[in-house]
């Protein structure tokens, strides 16, 4: 990674560091994108020189950008967008990656009913999810092109079929590595794909070094899944396939305590802080996107049933739910924010009074705010159905002041590291997580000091860097095996 051997570090996703805008006085403006993997891949870039950031362009700004001959400099990153054919991306987008790919990986179908697959799925695939992966292929070739050996780090579902197609051009030279930042299904699930992408998103993966996951059962999974589908052969953490040997492994992806620490002193989240501080009784909080995965409207219904089962906490606890909305142009995901504000009415009429609130949600875009409540909250809810990691659990953990207590699926990444310090829930149990909130807010004092403690050890214990480190180290290694 712009270190010993390896040339020049590319580094490519669909979503970028930052989205360009116009301002009203006609010069160009900046946001930092939002999100934990926009905050990693900034990790992974400082560590390496000269290095390129490769983005889709999301505003007409950024379209403006994606003409520029040079990659564009702004906070010490190299940035590189590319434009896509505005039909091309929405397919790939809203038809391709984020309903199929997506759900098929997070178990999100009801499979008697859903998907209907057809000549509409083959449409979105070979008219949008090809043509820009073949896009982003075309962007990476261009910038590593005076180079022998570039280190290529792709990222996430929506750019499955870059591999195979950075490859043919580039050939073995090229160090090229996927990690899928989502979680990776057993092969039967897999099989709900129809052949034409399910063998062809394993063969273009395999033509990748390295294929990264959060953990080890995804890793598991997926060379599982290769040897199912694609007949691999697989060893150990190695899948062996057409004469070349893959490296299959899990980097749990982590944060930057430092970071959050100066996050939680700032002007607007200190300012935040009046509101949430104000809110009746203890604070049960959940900070998510308004995806189906994050399984909200369960953890609705559970609190409801713990309001039910123990009435004396009524009045004690206000549960705030901070949700960014998502993707709101699939049909799906629309109308899950229209069942997320049903419940949580359902829930407030049926157990609140004239002074309280049980349920204050808000479906708005409010990082202050979500870091206020990272401070303050009692009992953190991470009950997602399935999860690549999830870094709300980890960094609230980190600046959380009142030893609060995480209520962690089974099913979220982060499981594998924190779930020893906190309360595990069966996401599809609404009772267990009824008696599991239950307990987290009515713990007592010590034991939530010693779990508070484990969970921010534990995530000192493996920062961002060490991310990025732990990569870095397989990636020297693997070019010294090959030569
Ligand atoms: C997840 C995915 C990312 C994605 C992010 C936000 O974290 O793993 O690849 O960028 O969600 O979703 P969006 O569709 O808004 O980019």
């Amino acid at each position: 990674m712009a270190h010993g051997e390896g040339g020049r570090t590319i580094v490519v996703s669909n979503r970028g560091p930052v989205t360009f805008t116009r301002g009203e006085s006609g010069e160009r403006e900046h946001s930092r994108g939002a999100g934990g993997l926009v905050t990693a891949l900034n990790a992974v870039l400082r560590r390496a020189e000269n290095a390129v950031w490769i983005a889709s362009a999301q505003s007409e700004e950024d379209v403006a950008v994606s003409k520029e001959p040079a990659p564009y400099e702004v906070e010490d990153l190299r940035i590189r967008l590319v434009e896509h054919d505005p039909a091309s991306y929405d397919l790939m987008y809203n038809e391709l990656a984020n309903p199929l790919l997506w759900f098929v990986q997070h178990g999100l179908y009801d499979l008697p009913y859903s998907p209907t697959l057809g000549d509409e799925t083959r449409r979105a695939w070979e008219e949008g999810y090809v043509p820009v992966n073949r896009n982003f292929a075309d962007a990476v070739i261009e910038t590593a092109a005076d180079e022998d050996s570039p280190t290529i780090l792709l990222h996430d579902y929506q750019l499955y079929m870059t591999p195979l197609f950075v490859r043919e051009r580039l050939g073995a030279g090229a160090f090229l590595s996927l990690f899928v930042h989502i979680p990776w299904p057993e092969p039967d699930l897999w099989r709900v794909l129809p052949h034409y992408i399910r063998e062809g998103v394993l063969e273009s993966l395999l033509s990748a070094d390295v294929v990264a996951f959060h953990t080890h059962r995804y890793a598991r999974a997926f060379a599982e899944t290769a040897a199912d589908v694609l007949g691999a052969e697989v060893e150990g953490g190695v899948i062996h396939y057409r004469g070349r040997d893959v490296w299959v492994r899990a980097y749990p992806i982590s944060i930057d305590p430092g970071e959050f620490e100066d996050l939680a002193s700032s002007e607007a989240v200190l300012e935040e802080e009046r509101f949430v501080r104000g809110l009746p009784g203890k604070l049960l909080l959940r900070v998510d996107r308004t995806d189906l995965s994050k399984n909200v409207v369960r953890g609705f219904l559970a609190y409801g049933r713990m309001l039910e089962r123990h009435p004396e906490m009524k009045g004690e606890v206000t549960f705030l739910a901070q949700l960014q909305p998502s993707r709101t142009d699939i049909r799906e995901y629309a109308a899950y924010m229209e069942a997320v504000g049903r419940t949580a009415e359902e829930v407030n009429e049926e157990h609140g009074t004239g002074s309280w609130r049980p349920i204050e949600l808000y479906m708005e875009d409010n990082f202050p705010r979500s870091v206020a409540a990272y401070k303050n909250f009692d009992v953190l809810l991470v009950n997602a159905v399935r999860d690549g990691m999830n870094l709300v659990a980890k960094e609230a953990a980190v600046i959380n002041e009142k030893n609060g207590v995480l209520v962690l699926s089974e099913n979220a990444g982060a499981h594998e590291e924190l779930g020893e310090h906190a309360l595990t829930i069966n996401p599809y149990d609404i009772d267990e997580q009824a008696e599991a909130i239950h307990a987290a807010l009515s713990m007592p004092e010590e034991e939530r000091e010693i779990r508070a403690k484990g969970l921010r050890e534990t995530v000192r214990s493996n920062t961002i860097e060490d991310w990025v480190e732990a990569q870095i180290e397989d990636i020297e290694a693997y070019r010294e095996l090959q030569g």
